[in-house]
């Protein structure tokens, strides 16, 4: 079916976190990705909207779905596109963030993405941008795009629209929640959209603000799946010290990873997702992050209508 872009603004200029958008604004951006998502089925897969835009990605922590997608996105929406990377940028040679924003800025790009170690670092540099900000990932903060291309996933999946939301469904985030940005981000958007939404990990790896996101703590994995409509695992944020808080790959996955026996526990039409990158044998099994209800690569194919959608709505915001 053929859906018509939406004349709505958005509330913000930046897109640097769920945090701050309305469900107005939420709604908005995934009924936008629908028209893309069409525009990602033609022969030419390219619209004409950014022409003349230049989208500039600054990735300071390494990515693969997230730069790929974000690139491909500004490219079929015809904007100029600018990659600079952290490991080959002049902080290497000791420039501090700020003066790398302050000279990308220089240059004039309208839209800036931004992925960081640091949480807040997408705010610090939306104060130095003139034009708009999206935070691509920043530290244990926020990964917004992340969380409303899950959001697309589930819709799409289960037959629903934007407007129509996940209320009656429960949604069950599992892994290492303390250091998940995805986490975060993922917990707003889907309480935003009535979805239920549990939460379960090891107890060192959940912060101690769950409760003011709605979201229920689980006391087992068995309470976890019980039920669930979809299971968001999580990978062990390795990076951010959360090897240090489990003994051993292997008994992490004997307690909380999702073996195929837990799978068959899940109701007959429960979804598995995982925002990538996974460790195979860790969080998930290989057999059931290739099954038949993965919508792993699913996500990651819907990352560019929905990153379309963002850069589109946010560059409106600009004229
Ligand atoms: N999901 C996600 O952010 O993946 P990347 O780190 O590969 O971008």
């Amino acid at each position: 079916m053929q859906h018509e872009l939406p004349q709505k603004m958005l509330s913000v200029r930046h897109m640097l976190g769920i945090e701050g958008l309305t469900l107005d604004d939420i709604q908005t951006i995934l009924n936008t990705a629908r028209v893309f998502d069409e525009v990602n089925t033609r022969d030419l897969k390219k619209v004409p909207y950014l022409r003349g835009k230049t989208v500039a990605h600054i990735f300071f922590e390494s990515s693969t779905r997230t730069r790929i997608s974000f690139d491909i996105a500004a490219k079929r929406l015809s904007a100029d596109t600018i990659q600079l990377a952290g490991n080959s940028s002049s902080t290497q040679k000791g420039e501090t963030l700020l003066d790398t924003v302050r000279n990308v800025e220089a240059m004039k790009p309208d839209i800036v993405v931004v992925r960081h170690a640091q949480s807040g670092a997408s705010h610090l540099v939306a104060q130095t941008i003139e034009g708009a900000v999206v935070n691509a990932g920043d530290g244990c903060h926020e990964h917004p795009t992340q969380a409303l291309l899950d959001a697309y996933t589930l819709l799409q999946h289960f037959r629903r629209t934007p407007q129509e939301g996940l209320s009656g469904m429960q949604v069950t985030i599992m892994g290492d929640i303390l250091h998940s940005r995805v986490a975060r981000s993922n917990m707003l958007c889907l309480k935003a959209l009535g979805a239920r939404v549990k939460v379960f990990g090891p107890f060192t790896m959940l912060p101690p603000f769950l409760d003011s996101y709605g979201v229920e703590i689980c006391a087992s994995l068995e309470e976890g799946i019980k039920d669930a409509d979809a299971i968001m695992l999580l990978r062990i944020q390795k990076e951010r010290l959360g090897s240090l808080l489990f003994p051993s790959e292997d008994e992490y996955f004997r307690l909380y990873g999702l073996t195929p026996q837990r799978f068959y526990q899940l109701k007959p039409d429960a979804v598995i997702m995982h925002p990538g990158p996974m460790n195979r044998g860790v969080e998930i099994a290989s057999v059931v992050a290739d099954g038949p209800r993965s919508l792993i690569l699913k996500q990651a194919e819907n990352g560019v209508p929905v990153r379309m959608a963002v850069l589109y709505c946010l560059a409106r915001g600009l004229s």
